[in-house]
């Protein structure tokens, strides 16, 4: 396994929100977290950032000890993140933004470039001169994205990447996340859309009151009527 997550216990202030979250992700593979509204899906992935610091648990990227490093240190090692809130330097154009997410491979990939980027979303290079301030949500969403993908991370955390996009631009991620996939980055994607989590994962995890309460392929979720009903949206 490439990544794990052992026992993982976070809290903001009093509140105790994960209960001892475990999971690993192979090396080129793509695991999805799935579960409701307030979960713990994002604050799983912000644990592992060390955005909010785990109060006890691990993680492991490799044989490199992430627990108890600071950000940027998680992010250096090789973790990308890409947040739900999307985050673009809104006075610096969509060229600068892409600009400042760029660092070396770590590993010897062959590193991402602008130009891929452009080439995944050529809406973004039509609009490459543009403050992303003034980009639509579904663009910004698109240039966190890249701004991601240009740090050449071994692991990819995506949040929710296809929230409030349009069903066409929804396509275009997934196909991304392929590509980056069979480009030899493992990817973690927290979903609310259950279809779009079945069709690119080899592995699910439904998170519920901050724990993992069922881990599986996609066929035996489609399966289990009864984890979907208890611990997802849809029937
Ligand atoms: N900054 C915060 N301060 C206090 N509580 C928080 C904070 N962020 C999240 N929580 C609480 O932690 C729990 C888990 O939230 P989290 O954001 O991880 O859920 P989620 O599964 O990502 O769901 P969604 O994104 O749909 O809201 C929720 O009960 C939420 O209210
Ligand atoms: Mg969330």
């Amino acid at each position: 396994m490439l990544l794990e997550v052992d026992g993982l216990h976070a809290h903001y202030g009093k509140s105790h929100i994960l209960h001892g979250v475990s999971f690993a992700v192979p090396r080129d593979g793509i695991v999805s977290l799935l579960g409701r509204n307030g979960s713990g899906r994002s604050t799983t992935l912000k644990a592992m950032m060390g955005i909010v610091p785990p109060t006890s648990g691990r993680v492991r990227l490799g044989n490199i000890e992430l627990t108890g490093r600071r950000p940027y240190a998680i992010a250096r090692h090789g973790l990308g993140y890409v947040p739900e809130e999307r985050l673009v330097f809104a006075n610096l154009t969509v060229r600068e933004n892409l600009a400042m997410g760029v660092q070396r491979s770590q590993s010897g990939e062959r590193a991402w470039t602008v130009e891929d980027m452009y080439t995944y979303f050529p809406r973004l290079r039509e609009r490459r001169d543009v403050n992303a301030g003034s980009l639509s949500g579904g663009e910004q969403q698109m240039l966190t994205i890249c701004r991601s993908l240009l740090g050449n991370p071994q692991v990819l955390l995506i949040d929710e990447p296809t929230e409030g996009l349009a069903p066409k631009i929804v396509e275009v991620v997934m196909d991304v996340i392929l590509d980056i996939r069979r480009r030899g980055v493992a990817v973690v994607l927290v979903e609310q859309k259950l279809t779009i989590a079945l069709r690119i994962a080899e592995t699910v995890f439904v998170m519920g009151h901050g724990e993992i309460v069922f881990s599986g392929s996609p066929e035996e979720l489609r399966s289990r009527e009864d984890v979907r009903r208890e611990w997802l949206q849809v029937a």
